[in-house]
């Protein structure tokens, strides 16, 4: 499988591109704010874009679309409560790629609309987990739907590696055993209201801490 992270500008924003080695089709994930990145990633490589992926529906991860759907043959797959989308997934489900199965999680919280998608042991977050952080939620009952997304993530293996859609943390890409046993957030999935408590005093948490 051809697995690539690439930085697409914005606020350290990274897009992602995919393809079968074999039959040289390929997908984006997220070619944004800045597309021309991903796409000339995409050149390098010789695939030929069939799906545009977004995690979820934030202006900051869908703003390059166009870039591709405009140059003909790539369908946009979003997930079934996105406002948008040629296809639309649900959680659970898988989609083929050339010889590469795609497999998305429903992972509502950030957005209702957020999913994660596992290609191999290669796993896309989103804004639902990045390294050492989570994605920022705006009420109780998302930030609730999140905690319940996380746990679900955690039931993959430990060895699947985590790629975000922000780098925001130490490094650019974890594990799912890395953040269960590092990161903050995930260290308080046993109890909501320690999570919740860790996000509304999440500042305070980074300063104390370090963190930028
Ligand atoms: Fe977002």
């Amino acid at each position: 499988m051809i697995f690539q992270q690439v930085p697409s500008g914005g606020d350290r924003n990274f897009g992602y591109v995919l393809g079968c080695e074999r039959t040289k089709l390929g997908a984006v994930v997220d070619p944004s704010p800045e597309p021309e990145h991903c796409f000339q990633k995409v050149r390098e490589l010789g695939l030929e874009i069939v799906y545009v992926i977004n995690t979820h529906t934030h202006f900051d991860h869908t703003g390059g679309n166009d870039f591709f759907t405009r140059r003909g043959g790539a369908q946009i797959v979003t997930h079934k409560k996105a406002t948008f989308g040629d296809m639309r997934v649900d959680d659970n489900q898988t989609l083929s790629l050339g010889q590469i199965s795609l497999y998305f999680v429903h992972t509502p919280g950030h957005t209702n609309d957020s999913i994660c998608i596992l290609a191999g042991k290669e796993l896309m977050t989103g804004d639902t987990l990045f390294v050492g952080k989570v994605g920022g939620t705006s009420t109780r009952e998302a930030a609730q739907l999140e905690f319940d997304s996380l746990k679900k993530l955690f039931t993959l293996e430990m060895d699947v590696r985590v790629w975000p859609g922000h780098d925001y943390g130490v490094d650019p890409v974890s594990t799912i055993e890395k953040e269960i046993r590092t990161n903050p957030f995930c260290l308080r999935l046993d109890n909501f209201e320690k999570f919740l408590h860790l996000k509304d005093n999440w500042p305070a948490y980074k300063e104390e801490h370090g963190i930028l």
